[in-house]
Parts: structure tokens; C-alpha cells; sequence
């Protein structure tokens, strides 16, 4: 669609490639933020267009597209990238650093998150569940998200990063300003606020280092056998404190929306609770459906890509959704298929900086649901309930999801 009343495109851009497209505006209506994505989709928009909203940026929607622009760090960087633009931005530790640099950080966490590292969490975490969902069974009713789906993984942070749980309500304050608030002020204050905490923590750790990730960040050394600058190590803190909470949260909000919708759905893990490979199976499929993260990147050098003219520092925004239902990668793929056997979606990115706490994510969202089963008989929507609201942005989701069974 060529926009009329509006500033003119930028001149590299062709107008038939321009797409009025807002995505952090869900439309009165839409129940599920991932909609205004696939609806682009159906409208058959170009597969790659360029939307002048929140400062201007590209959209690819082909799922190779999408996996290119995650590997070829040369044209599409991730440093400085917000959409829209807020700059100068804390450079994360290594999510917005380009390879060779990003390898310093990266090699350092990856260790903690092995399939075999994360296996060794999983007592921990289903007590962490299992805490949470035993008071609700009783209750016969919640608002998934306030009651389980932020506490969880913010819980698992605590734990993460050495944290008494006395602490939960202090980060859970914490982060849902961070997610949440459109105000200026709050947001500049939370980010003080949230490096503040970071910084007393890993001061603490230094001086008394423990058996979590907090201490072993900080007391890493470089190849030089010197410290990490401070300033890295407090932005590896901050990336993995919003990296893991609020993708967790909507993911889980995303899997119980339609475990609460679809009985067949609930009966088919119930049925699988002793059989971990088809559960994790059931699990990856429904990570497939519900990617809930829109990358950003930002255009290195004017160049060419795919026949289009991008130029430096262009913002493009890659919608995992998109890619994980490309019919040219998965047949059938609007269909939830819980045996899928060929799985290859992009939730969790690919290339260099593909997502350091999949194994976690996914074990996390595993033993959830194990021990939800275990304790909740079938569950639905309350229609007594109002639903909540939906958002749209880097990560999609709701801001409430009233459920309800039958008491014990
Ligand atoms: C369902 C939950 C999650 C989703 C959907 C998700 C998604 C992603 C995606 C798409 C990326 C790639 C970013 C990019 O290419 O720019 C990423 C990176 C990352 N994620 Fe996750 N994530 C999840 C949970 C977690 C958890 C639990 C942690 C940590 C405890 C975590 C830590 C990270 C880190 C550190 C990176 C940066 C890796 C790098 O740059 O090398 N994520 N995540």
C-alpha cells in the first residue's frame, strides 16, 4: 500500500514497498498479538517492505530472509538496534556485539547452559514450581500470569544468580516496570534502579564469591588474565535478567492459552507425562507456534540485499512468528501437529547469537507443565472473568489469562 498524507519515503525506498504497519499496535479485537504478523501474510505485502512507523524500519518475512539477516553479521549487526531508535543504548553483554567480540561473553556463559548444566537445575526448579502451583490447586481459579507465569522465571533469576527468594517481590517490581511502563520517567529511573541492584550483587559476589552465575561472571578473567570491564560485566547481568523473564512469561502465557482452549491438547501431555521425549516433542512444536520475540538488527553499510537497496543504519525487524509458519520449511504449518518430527523454527534464533538459555527455556516451560498437570485437573478460560489486554513489540503477549477447574 503507498501512503498518502505522509512524510515521503526515504529515497532508497521503492513505494511499493512501503506498508503502513505498526507493531507494537494491537487493533481493538485481536485476541492474539501474534495476529497483526500473519495478517500481513494473508494481505500478501511484499516479503520484504519497509514501514515508516517507530522511526522507520524494514520487515523480512521469508523464513531464509529471517535466517540470513541472523547470520550475516556483516550486513546486519546488533548493536544499537532498538525500534524504535533510543540511542546511545547499553551495549549487552554479547547479545549487541558482532562477532569476534561477542565470542568474549558468549564463551563465558555458555558453559552454565548445557543441556547437561541445565539437567542439573531441574530439582531446583520444580521445587520453584511446584511451590507456586500447589496454593492454586486448592483455589480452583488464577490469573496465570500474576500467579505463575512472571513469578517462575523470575524466581529462576534468584536462583540463577545466587538471590534469597525473599527478594521475588523486589524483582518482580522491578521487571514489570521494565516490560511494562510506557512512562519516560519510570523507564529511565528503572534502568538506574535495575543496574543499581546489579551492581551492589556483583560487588557482593566478588567479595564473596558462590556457586552461581553472578559469581562466576565476575570472577572470570579475560585473555589477559585481567578482570572483565565493569561496565560488560554489569551488561551481561542486565541481558540475562530481561533476556529470560518476560520471553519465559508470554511464552508460558502462549502455551496455557491454548492448553485452556484445546482438551484434546491437555489430555495428549497428560498422556505423555512419563514419556519425557514426546513431551519435550509436544513442547518444541508448541515453541514453534508461539515464537514470541521480533528481533531487531541494523544495517552495517548501504548495500544491496535480495534485489533491495538497504542503507547503513536502516533498522530491520525480523518476526520469528513469520518464519516458524514459511509453508516453503513447514508443511501444514498453521496446524499444531504435537508429534511434529522435523522441527527447525526460530524461536530461539539461529547463528552467532542464537539464545544462550534455550536449554533452560525449554526445561523451564517442561517442568511447568509436568507439575501443573500433576496438580491442576482440566482447566479452561473463566468466562467469569474480564480478559486481559494484549501487547505487541519485541516480545508479544498478555497481560492477564484468567483460568479455572474444578477444586480438589
Ligand atoms: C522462551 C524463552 C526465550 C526465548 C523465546 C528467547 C529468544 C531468544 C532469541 C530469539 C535470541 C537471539 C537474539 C538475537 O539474535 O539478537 C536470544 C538470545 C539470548 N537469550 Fe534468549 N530466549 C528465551 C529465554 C532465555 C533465557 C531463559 C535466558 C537466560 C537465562 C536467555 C538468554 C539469552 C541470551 C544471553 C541471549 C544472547 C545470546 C548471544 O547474543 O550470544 N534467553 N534469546
Amino acid at each position: 500500500m503507498t501512503l498518502q498524507f505522509q512524510p515521503p519515503p526515504p529515497d532508497h525506498v521503492a513505494p511499493e514497498r512501503m506498508v503502513e504497519f505498526d507493531f507494537f499496535h494491537i487493533p481493538p479485537g485481536v485476541g492474539d498479538p501474534a495476529e497483526i504478523w500473519h495478517d500481513l501474510v494473508r494481505r500478501g505485502v511484499p516479503e520484504i517492505f519497509y514501514t515508516p512507523r517507530n522511526g522507520g524500519h524494514w520487515v523480512f518475512l521469508d523464513y531464509a530472509d529471517i535466517v540470513e539477516a541472523y547470520r550475516d553479521y556483516s550486513i546486519f549487526s546488533t548493536y544499537q538496534t532498538p525500534v524504535p531508535p533510543i540511542e546511545p543504548f547499553p551495549v549487552v553483554q554479547p547479545q549487541a556485539v558482532d562477532p569476534p567480540a561477542h565470542n568474549t561473553f558468549r564463551r563465558l556463559l555458555a558453559p552454565m547452559f548445557t543441556p547437561i548444566a541445565v539437567r542439573g537445575m531441574t530439582d531446583e526448579l520444580r521445587r520453584r514450581a511446584d511451590q507456586l502451583i500447589e496454593p492454586l490447586a486448592e483455589r480452583g481459579h488464577c490469573d496465570f500470569i500474576g500467579d505463575f507465569a512472571e513469578r517462575f522465571p523470575t524466581g529462576t533469576f534468584l536462583y540463577l544468580f545466587g538471590l534469597p527468594e525473599s527478594r521475588l517481590d523486589e524483582f518482580l517490581a522491578l521487571a514489570n516496570t521494565f516490560f511494562r511502563s510506557t512512562d519516560p520517567a519510570a523507564r529511565a529511573g528503572n534502568i538506574t534502579a535495575i543496574y543499581a541492584v546489579l551492581d551492589q550483587l556483583f560487588r557482593d559476589k566478588q567479595a564473596n564469591p558462590g556457586d552461581d552465575i553472578a559469581s562466576a561472571i565476575v570472577t572470570a578473567r579475560n585473555e589477559a588474565g585481567e578482570p572483565h570491564d565493569w561496565t560488560d560485566v554489569l551488561n551481561c547481568g542486565f541481558l540475562l535478567f530481561v533476556a529470560g523473564l518476560d520471553t519465559v512469561t508470554n511464552t508460558l502465557a502462549y502455551i496455557w492459552r491454548y492448553l485452556a482452549t484445546t482438551p484434546a491438547a491437555q489430555q495428549h501431555f497428560r498422556d505423555q507425562l512419563d514419556d519425557p521425549d514426546a513431551f519435550l516433542r509436544a513442547i518444541e512444536e508448541l515453541m514453534r507456534i508461539n515464537a514470541v520475540s521480533n528481533l531487531f538488527r541494523r544495517v552495517t553499510h548501504d548495500c544491496e540485499f535480495r534485489g533491495v537497496q538497504l542503507r547503513r543504519n536502516d533498522r530491520v525487524v525480523l518476526p520469528n512468528t513469520v518464519a516458524n509458519r514459511d509453508p516453503r520449511v513447514f508443511a501444514d504449518p498453521q496446524t499444531i501437529d504435537l508429534d511434529r518430527a522435523v522441527n527447525v523454527h526460530v524461536t530461539f534464533g539461529v547463528g552467532p547469537h542464537r539464545c544462550v538459555g534455550s536449554h533452560l527455556a525449554k526445561r523451564e516451560v517442561m517442568v511447568a507443565l509436568q507439575e501443573w498437570l500433576r496438580r491442576i485437573p482440566p482447566f479452561e478460560l473463566d468466562p467469569d472473568q474480564p480478559a486481559g489486554s494484549v501487547f505487541g513489540g519485541s516480545v508479544m503477549g498478555f497481560t492477564s489469562l484468567r483460568l479455572r477447574w474444578d477444586r480438589r
